[in-house]
């Protein structure tokens, strides 16, 4: 069996994390017995730099036509901030319905949350948020710009076919891992929209008789998730606090370099887009610096949502092992740089117990 992946390495270190990503995912195809094909698209800042257009239609349709997709990162500080990452990641996840974001917050054996001290037993839960609506539909206005009279209208959409499929995907996962659901809103102010997420939640909960779940407010995770991982096993939330809560979870896993995650189409109508959680990081771009993790663990979720089971436990298996080895998360006291550290994991699958 063969699977087509379509990759967009996009800006800064993308690329980068993206082929060492990629070299696990070799390693593991190898190991399993199955093919993987990939054709490279090229997007993100210098495309649109260059045509005036991020993503056009025929290059959607020829997208839409992979099995998955492996995106790196976009952005760039030429560009205006949101052009990119809107025009490509947000339409992407809208035009191919990539309703799930599936994003594991994880501890390894043998790592210990640098920042809480949260230690792995402690600490593996997964987020799900929804990803077309709330916020982020874009809809509103600005009027009035730079005067003091200006005034600006961001509307969040909340309907119920989105927010059923991710909360039913939410329970559904639950009800494989420890069976506890958490919706995390703010349902004390947004009163609307967090009525109605409350209602999907218990309507959806009578199909899934033995996963308990409970509320808590967006605020109060913040304390929750960082003191308390191992309260939580599945937590389902919106666009905007997934996003916010999300990089919480980073950083409580030891840095946006570790942390993974699936755009995910549920019906599988079209190709779901798996893509680490940090951005292009401009900052250390071309250094070597960038910690793959992310990018190997996004594709480990690709290769499950390929049906792959076995090589994405050892694609998972073989990155948390080399992560343990590492001195550090971050920069050169990583001790290897990025291209290094993706072939020490492409490597190791070739021999770790999945
Ligand atoms: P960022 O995630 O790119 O970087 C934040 C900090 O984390 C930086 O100090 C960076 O060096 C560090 N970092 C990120 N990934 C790392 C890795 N793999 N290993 C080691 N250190 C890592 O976020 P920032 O700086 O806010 O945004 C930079 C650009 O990326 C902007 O244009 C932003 O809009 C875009 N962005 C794109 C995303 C995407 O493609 N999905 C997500 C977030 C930001
Ligand atoms: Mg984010």
């Amino acid at each position: 069996r063969t699977h087509h992946l379509a990759v967009i390495g996009g800006d800064g270190i993308g690329p980068d994390v993206t082929t060492a990503a990629l070299a696990g995912v070799r390693a593991a195809a190898d190991r399993y017995g199955f093919a993987v094909e990939t054709t490279d698209f090229d997007l993100g800042a210098e495309a649109y730099l260059r045509t005036g257009v991020v993503v056009d239609e025929e290059t959607t349709a020829r997208l839409r036509e992979h099995d998955a997709i492996l995106l790196g990162a976009v952005g760039d500080p030429r560009v205006t901030p949101g052009v990119l990452e809107r025009g490509l990641i947000v339409a992407l996840r809208v035009a191919f319905r990539q309703s799930v974001n599936i994003r594991p917050v994880r501890l390894y054996p043998g790592l210990t949350s640098p920042v809480t001290g949260v230690d792995a037993d402690n600490c593996d839960l997964v987020i799900i948020r929804e990803n077309t609506e709330g916020l982020y539909t874009g809809g509103g206005g600005l009027a009035h710009a730079g005067t003091p009279g200006a005034v600006a209208i961001q509307n969040s959409v909340t309907t119920v076919p989105a927010t059923t499929e991710a909360v039913d995907f939410a329970f559904r996962l639950a009800a494989a891992r420890r069976k506890r659901l958490t919706l995390c809103h703010k349902k004390n102010v947004l009163v609307h929209a967090g009525q109605l997420w409350q209602d999907i939640v218990d309507e959806v909960a009578v199909r899934y008789p033995d996963v308990e779940h409970d509320y808590v407010h967006a605020d109060a995770m913040c304390q929750h998730l960082p003191l308390n991982p191992g309260r939580f096993d599945v937590v389902v939330t919106d666009n905007l606090f997934g996003d916010i809560i999300s990089d919480l979870g980073a950083t409580v896993q030891g840095g946006l370099g570790l942390a993974a995650s699936a755009n995910y189409n549920p019906a599988g109508s079209a190709p779901s887009m798996y893509e680490p959680v940090h951005g292009s990081a401009p900052d250390i771009a071309g250094k070597g610096w960038a910690n793959p993790a992310a990018a190997a663990l996004s594709a480990a979720l690709c290769l499950a949502g390929l049906g792959e089971r076995d090589a994405a436990l050892v694609l998972e298996a073989a990155t948390a092992s080399v992560l343990a080895e590492l001195p550090a998360f971050a920069g050169p006291e990583m001790g290897a740089d990025t291209a290094e550290i993706g072939a020490r994991i492409a490597e190791r699958v070739t021999d770790v117990d999945p």
